[in-house]
């Protein structure tokens, strides 16, 4: 039996703001999984700053586009799956897709909630951790300036920084953000980079 698929292809390279018609939603039938192979059902998918450059060179136009997804497993061939296993892998912008496995990696919800697996648990979380951690080598105590504070890597940043003890300034773009910031992370400063001025707020963040 076959599995209807709908999955987004890119129509255009878009020049500015891409627009709708950038974009055609084009309907597939997907395959019995073969040996070794597993059918997934795409149930989140993440839409980040880096596929703005893969639309103007890397995503082939009247293709499927791709990106980070969490799907569930509903039928295998596959000895490392099962049906009804959570997984996270790169085959977002579809409904459903066939894998023989390489690239999608299992998902333990009972350690966090799924979506967090494209959030804190997922690549942003790693690539604050990286670079707050690792690149940055952040000490206990220190105090740390996030940009794009409000974004899906800098909330992160700003948390571990807070769990390291650490003094956390923050800007974003508007003022919702900022109390988003004060109110939920926990920030000990944070301002509005568009209407502030930047050096005051700092001065006043390290208090
Ligand atoms: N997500 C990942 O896993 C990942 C991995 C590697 C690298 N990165 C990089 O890390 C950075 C942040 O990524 P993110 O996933 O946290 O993105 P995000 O949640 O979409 O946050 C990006 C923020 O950047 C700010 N911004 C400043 N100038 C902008 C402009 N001209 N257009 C649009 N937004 C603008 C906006 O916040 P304000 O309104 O506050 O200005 C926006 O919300 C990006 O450079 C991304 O390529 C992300």
């Amino acid at each position: 039996m076959t599995t209807e698929s709908r999955e987004v292809h890119l129509s255009s390279r878009p020049v500015g703001i891409p627009k709708v018609g950038d974009f055609e939603l084009v309907t597939t039938q997907l395959p019995e999984p073969a040996s070794g192979e597993v059918l997934v059902q795409n149930i989140y998918m993440s839409v980040d700053p880096y596929m703005r450059g893969r639309m103007r060179d890397g995503w082939e136009l009247g293709q499927v586009m791709d990106g980070g997804a969490l799907g569930k497993v509903i039928e295998s061939n596959n000895d490392r799956f099962k049906a009804g296993d959570y997984v996270s892998g790169s085959r977002g912008w579809r409904e459903y897709f066939i894998s023989d496995g390489r690239g999608l990696a299992q998902i333990d919800t009972t350690l966090a909630p799924l979506t967090s697996y494209l959030g804190a648990m997922g690549g942003t979380g790693l690539t604050a951790y990286g670079g707050l951690l690792v690149t940055g080598q952040l000490k206990e105590g220190e105090t740390v300036f996030v940009s794009a504070a409000a974004g899906a890597v800098g909330s992160v940043v700003g948390q571990i920084a807070k769990i390291k003890n650490c003094r956390v300034i923050g800007s974003a773009g508007s003022d919702s953000k900022v109390a988003y910031l004060m109110d939920e992370f926990h920030f000990d400063h944070a301002f509005n980079y568009k209407t502030a001025n930047i050096l005051d707020e700092l001065q006043k963040g390290v208090g």
